[in-house]
C-alpha cells in the first residue's frame, strides 16, 4: 500500500488502522480498536519510535517484515484454551469414525491449542494416524503453535503430551509431525497446504468480521472441503450464511455444515 490510500485527514492512530486492515484484509473490530491503541503504542515505544516517524517510515517503504508481523499480531485477538468448545471437539471425533486417516483444518488456529485438542481428542478416541492442520494470520501465534510447549493441561493425556519441567508439557514429536501450521490468511488467494480436507473448523475468529466477509470466508472454505465433507463453525457464527454445495445439518450445536457429494 502506498501513501495515497490512506486518508490524509485521519487522525495518526485512525491511518493506522487503514493501513494495516488493508495491508491484510482483515478488520479491527470497533471493541478491540482501544486495546490495539495502547498495545501499539506500547510496541512502538519499545523499538524507539512513534506513530508518526514509524508512518514516515511506512511512506517510504522502510518497515520490514517483522515489524509488519507484530503490528498484524497486536491488531487481531488471539484469545484461546484447550477444549475450548468440547461439543465441537467431540464433534469432529464422532465425524472422523469410520475415516482411515483423516485431515482437518483449523483456520484462526491462534496459539494451536484448538488443532493440539482435536489431536488430542483423536489419539483418545483410538485414531492411530490422521492430519490437522492450523493456520493463523499471525505468525507470532504460528511460531509459538510449532513449539507444542504450553503450560500443562488436565485434559490432555500422557499419549498426546509429557510433561516437562515448570508445570509444562510438550507434545510427543509424533504428535507434532501429524499436527502442523501454516501462517495463512484466509482472506487472500493462496491455497492452504492441506489440500482436501474431510473437516473444516473456524471458530472464535468470524466474528471479528462485517457479514460480508464471513460469508466470503466461509465460501472458501466451503470449496475447500472433499465431496461429503463438513464445515463447523461455532453457534451464531454464520448468521444467516447458505451455499448452494452445503446443507446445514438442523439443531446441531456447534454449526455443522456437510458439502454435497455430488460437487
Ligand atoms: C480469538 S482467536 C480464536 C482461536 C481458536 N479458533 C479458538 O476458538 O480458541 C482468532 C484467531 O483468528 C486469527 N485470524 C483473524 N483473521 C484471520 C484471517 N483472515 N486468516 C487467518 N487467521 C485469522 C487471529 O490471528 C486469531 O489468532
Amino acid at each position: 500500500m502506498n501513501s495515497l490510500d490512506v486518508p490524509a485527514e485521519l487522525d495518526i492512530f485512525d491511518r493506522w488502522l487503514v493501513t494495516i486492515e488493508a495491508r491484510f484484509s482483515i478488520q479491527i473490530d470497533a471493541n478491540r480498536q482501544a486495546a490495539f491503541k495502547s498495545a501499539l503504542n506500547r510496541y512502538i515505544e519499545s523499538i524507539g519510535l512513534d506513530l508518526e516517524s514509524l508512518d514516515e517510515r511506512r511512506k517510504s517503504g522502510r518497515v520490514d517484515g517483522e515489524t509488519w508481523s507484530m503490528l498484524l499480531h497486536l491488531a487481531t485477538n488471539h484469545e484461546t484454551r484447550f477444549f475450548r468448545s468440547l461439543p465441537a471437539t467431540q464433534r469432529i471425533v464422532k465425524l472422523c469414525e469410520g475415516i482411515t486417516s483423516p485431515r482437518i483444518l483449523s483456520v484462526g488456529c491462534s496459539s494451536g491449542e484448538e488443532p493440539f485438542s482435536i489431536a488430542s481428542a483423536l489419539l483418545d478416541a483410538g485414531h492411530p494416524t490422521f492430519r490437522v492442520h492450523g493456520t493463523d494470520v499471525s505468525s507470532v501465534c504460528i511460531s509459538t503453535a510449532r513449539e507444542g510447549l504450553y503450560p500443562r493441561h488436565q485434559g490432555v493425556g500422557l499419549v498426546a503430551a509429557a510433561p516437562t519441567r515448570g508445570d509444562k508439557m510438550r507434545f510427543h514429536r509424533f504428535v507434532r509431525e501429524m499436527v502442523t501450521f501454516e501462517e495463512h490468511n484466509i482472506l487472500q488467494d493462496r491455497p492452504v497446504l492441506l489440500a482436501n480436507p474431510n473437516i473444516v473448523i473456524t471458530q472464535n475468529m468470524l466474528i471479528y468480521y462485517r457479514t460480508d466477509t464471513r460469508y466470503e470466508i466461509l465460501d472458501r472454505l466451503a470449496a475447500m472441503l472433499v465431496p461429503g465433507g463438513h464445515l463447523i463453525t461455532g453457534p451464531g457464527e454464520t448468521l444467516n450464511w447458505s451455499n448452494p454445495s452445503m446443507t446445514r445439518i438442523p439443531n446441531s450445536n456447534p454449526n455443522v455444515f456437510q458439502r454435497s457429494v455430488d460437487v
